[in-house]
């Protein structure tokens, strides 16, 4: 039947773009555990003088692009370390080789892959692996958040001063106004805990998985919160810009919490409170 055949269709191809991306992220995180503790690793610089890529970036991006191109050759690529690799096509897949690069050159087990696949500009799967911790988290649009393949949901808090918050800074400094210390001033002069771990896409999974309340930070780039981000959503949170808009991951401020704490923090981040 007509429409039976478009139902099957849709389900085999959705099993093989999550098949792939899983495969992907795998392959990816195996390189990860391959360059762990390299003595040798080799390590350049971007703009920066702590913005560094390793070869390790490298070869797990090489890894990730080889298994998704072997099962889908004319989708559209954006990844950090070779930037976009333009198709006329609905799917986008949006990959960070290694989230935590300095984490990982500094055999801290802080780090992972992290891809998010976008149809029609909606991002509609996200995988984060940390291959150290063995934690793979993935969601799909509408269908929840899993860590392991077990359910997760972000926390029950509902105050910012009992929350215990995760937050990051950028390579080079933003001196703008109210910008990433005057935030945080903000919440450490309240005694408020904000931890930093050094992974953007692991602290977005760790606010899914109900162990962060809330994470923010003041500029991102795409292929940092592009899975994480409906990670969040997906188990139950709610991620937006610093206006408290709809959050696209084309710009650079992020806000993710359980949902209960967002409206305030945002006052706290904006210092409207
Ligand atoms: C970085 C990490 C870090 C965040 C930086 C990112 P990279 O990504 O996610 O937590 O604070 O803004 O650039 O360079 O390790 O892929
Ligand atoms: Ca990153
Ligand atoms: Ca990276």
């Amino acid at each position: 039947m007509h429409f039976g055949g478009i139902v099957n269709s849709c389900f085999y191809l959705c099993r093989m773009l999550k098949e792939t991306l899983i495969n992907a992220t795998e392959a990816g995180a195996r390189v990860l555990q391959h360059f762990f503790n390299n003595k040798n690793l080799q390590v350049s610089h971007k703009e920066g003088i702590n913005n560094l890529v390793t070869e390790a970036d490298h070869a797990s991006e090489k890894a990730i692009l080889d298994t998704i191109e072997e099962s889908f050759p004319d989708h559209f690529i954006l990844s950090e370390e070779v930037g976009e690799i333009v198709m006329d096509s609905q799917y986008k897949w949006i990959i960070d080789p290694i989230d935590g690069t300095i984490n990982f050159a500094h055999g801290i087990p802080l780090c992972c892959v992290s891809i998010g696949l976008e149809h029609n500009g909606k991002m509609i799967m996200g995988a984060v692996f940390n291959p150290f911790l063995k934690e793979l988290f993935y969601a799909e649009k509408g269908k929840g958040s899993f860590l392991n393949s077990e359910k997760i949901s972000v926390s029950s808090e509902r105050q910012v001063i009992k929350a215990c918050l995760v937050t990051g800074f950028p390579y080079t400094y933003l001196d703008s106004p109210n910008g990433p210390l005057e935030s945080f001033d903000r919440f450490i002069r309240a005694g408020i805990p904000v931890r930093r771990l050094g992974s953007a896409a692991i602290d977005l999974c760790w606010v899914a998985a109900g162990r962060f309340d809330g994470f923010y930070e003041h500029k991102l780039n795409a292929w940092d919160s592009a899975a994480g981000f409906l990670i969040v959503e997906e188990a139950g949170g709610r991620v937006t810009d610093y206006k408290g808009d709809y959050y696209s991951p084309y710009q650079p401020h992020i806000l993710a919490t359980n949902g209960h704490i967002h409206d305030e923090m945002l006052r706290w981040i904006n210092n409207t409170r």
